[in-house]
């Protein structure tokens, strides 16, 4: 199939000018013509031609009005001008250059002159944009190759999370549902989707270090001794030393340690204080909470959403963070945020 000439542009008030280079460049390339600088604006903007030959010298509107103009529109900005001048001073074309131009030519025109720069120029675009057009494949499959990965990952870390789970049916999918309002919270909240991101990794994986509790005070139903607590206790260190090592861009292992601290020191393991905790921990911490509270238990009465409310209300500020809190009540009361 033959390849459509590019179509070149060519402006100027002379009649003559136009017949000229017209004469010269008609075999090689679709010509548009304009004799003012309106006209070759209307004709750019509706043609968009490859090549510009814009005269500086015009009644009304000048060659560097029009070009200014050109390049103020998103879809012929990118068009390249060559000024076609009388004026040869070093100011002139400092100012074309300046104005965007990407080359000039003095009149009187030699022929093989214009016919070579039109061409480097016709080819320089045809390399830009292809070189845009291989860039945009390029950003696109490497789009498509960051979500397939993500996808593993997250498949990969609900596996294991699944593996935990199987030891505690009573708590099955409680990491699945954390991952989730925890994501809806930090959103909420106006957090980044890269750190979205992260939090619901390790929201998937925050118990993981229960792999270490044994099933039977997993189980347990009724109020269980110090001791066995002090066992449950142990689970966030656990996690932590599981994930440590996977190379990720976000410290989620650090997630899942911080997830049962508190803002005002009272919690495990570490008993750190408000602004030694990481802002996606408290909002695991949270999320858990509220989700733990309002699932069933072996070891208590029905649960109720209320109860969770309740219980992260009477303690904002003290063991959970305020706007965390907010964000949750929000989307619990007013946004009818459904654990299942
Ligand atoms: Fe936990
Ligand atoms: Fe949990």
């Amino acid at each position: 199939m033959e390849k459509t000439k590019p179509l070149v542009l060519i402006v100027d008030d002379s009649r003559k000018n136009i017949d000229l280079l017209a004469l010269r460049l008609r075999k090689e390339y679709q010509l548009g013509l304009a004799q003012n600088g309106q006209e070759a604006l209307d004709y750019a903007e509706k043609q968009l031609p490859d090549l510009i030959l814009l005269d500086v010298m015009m009644p009304e509107m000048d060659g560097y009005e029009v070009c200014t103009r050109l390049k103020a529109i998103p879809q012929t900005k990118d068009i390249p001008i060559i000024f076609l001048t009388a004026m040869s001073e070093k100011e002139d074309i400092t100012r074309g250059f300046e104005l965007g131009a990407v080359d000039y030519i003095t009149k009187p025109f030699q022929t093989e002159e214009v016919k070579a720069r039109v061409r480097t120029h016709l080819s320089l675009k045809e390399m830009r944009e292809k070189l845009n057009a291989q860039n945009i494949i390029l950003e696109q499959k490497v789009k498509e190759k960051t979500s397939q990965l993500q996808e593993m990952l997250q498949a990969t870390l609900q596996t294991m999370a699944k593996t935990v789970e199987t030891r505690d049916p009573y708590t099955a999918g409680h990491q699945q549902r954390v991952a989730r309002f925890a994501c809806a919270i930090a959103g909420k909240m106006g957090l980044s989707q890269d750190q979205i991101d992260a939090i619901r990794f390790a929201g998937i994986l925050h118990d993981i270090g229960k792999i270490r509790t044994p099933v039977s005070i997993l189980n347990r139903p009724g109020k269980l001794l110090e001791v066995e607590i002090e066992i449950i206790r142990i689970h966030p260190q656990v996690g932590y030393d599981i994930l440590k090592d996977i190379p990720t861009p976000w410290p989620f292992a650090e997630f899942v340690l911080q997830h049962h601290e508190r803002l005002d020191g009272s919690g495990y393991p570490n008993g750190l204080s408000d602004r030694d905790i990481l802002p996606e921990s408290k909002i695991l911490t949270v999320a858990d909470v509220t989700e733990a509270l309002s699932s069933f238990r072996p070891y208590r009465p029905a649960p109720k959403i209320e109860a969770a409310i309740e219980e992260i209300s009477i303690n904002r500020g003290k063991y959970y963070a305020p706007d965390a809190v907010d964000a949750c009540i929000e989307l619990i009361k007013n946004e009818n945020f459904k654990f299942k």
